[in-house]
């Protein structure tokens, strides 16, 4: 199964990718863990792309794509892969469809843009797996620690107030036309079937609704 899960910075797709992995057993590709992967490791990609994610704006289309070509040749995506970041544009979600890759559901999850700025500051997050927590609504076992490794947590470069403003832009700018991009194409070719769910509750009952939908 191939999915895109698709919604704002903040809305939720880090948290509920895991559930979906779990029971699909497919990967999760985020692009924007393997940037900040790269960034921590000091790469060249990650030297390129760093200024421009502490200010919340996108990486180019170029470098994306070639990273995700790359990744979805894995061994571990023959079954399929949850996408959670990516695409992020009109010219990323075209490329997808030159490379043949079919997709066979996009998953959007809702949350008005007034929630996100509460979320996003009281994110933490373990480096090394990518796990998310919230200091209220998703606290740790032991406060600043990885539930798993009982690893210190961070708390990312832009998260800041300002920059989440900015990240919200640019999402509905960039990113939120793709609603109607597989929307047409769902009734142009029959695929990929799209939902959207309502991101408010709590992780488990948005859990439920996110599965149901992708049945
Ligand atoms: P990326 O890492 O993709 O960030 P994002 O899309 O801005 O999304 P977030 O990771 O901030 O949010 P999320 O939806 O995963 O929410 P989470 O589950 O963590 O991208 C970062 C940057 O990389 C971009 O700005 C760009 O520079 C670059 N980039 C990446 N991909 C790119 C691409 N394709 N093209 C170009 N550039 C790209 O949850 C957030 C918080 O809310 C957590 O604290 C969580 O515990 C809490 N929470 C979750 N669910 C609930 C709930 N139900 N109730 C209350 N709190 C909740
Ligand atoms: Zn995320």
């Amino acid at each position: 199964m191939r999915v895109i899960l698709l919604g704002a910075p903040g809305a939720g797709k880090g948290t509920q990718a895991r559930f979906i992995t779990e029971k699909f057993g497919i990967p999760q590709i985020s692009t924007g863990d393997m940037l900040r992967a790269a960034v921590k490791a000091g790469s060249p990609l990650g030297l390129k792309v760093k200024g421009v994610m502490e200010s919340g704006g996108l990486v180019s289309d170029d470098i994306i794509i070639d990273l995700i070509k790359e990744r979805i040749t894995q061994p571990d995506c023959a079954k399929g892969f949850l996408f959670d970041g990516f695409p992020r544009t009109i010219p990323q979600a075209e490329a997808l469809r030159e490379a043949g890759v079919d997709i066979d559901n996009v998953l959007e999850i809702a949350v008005d843009d007034e929630e996100i700025v509460g979320r996003l500051s009281g994110r933490r997050v373990h480096a090394a797996s990518g796990r998310v927590y919230h200091t209220e609504h998703n606290p740790p076992k032991e406060a600043g620690k990885d539930d798993h490794t009982g690893e210190e947590l961070i708390q990312r470069e832009d998260d800041k107030e300002e920059t989440v403003r900015h990240r919200l832009s640019v999402y509905h700018s960039q990113t939120k036309p793709l609603v109607d991009f597989y929307k047409k194409l769902a009734a142009e070719t029959g695929k990929p079937k799209y939902s959207c769910v309502e991101g408010i509750g709590s992780v488990e009952e948005i859990t439920a609704k996110v599965l149901a939908a992708l049945g």
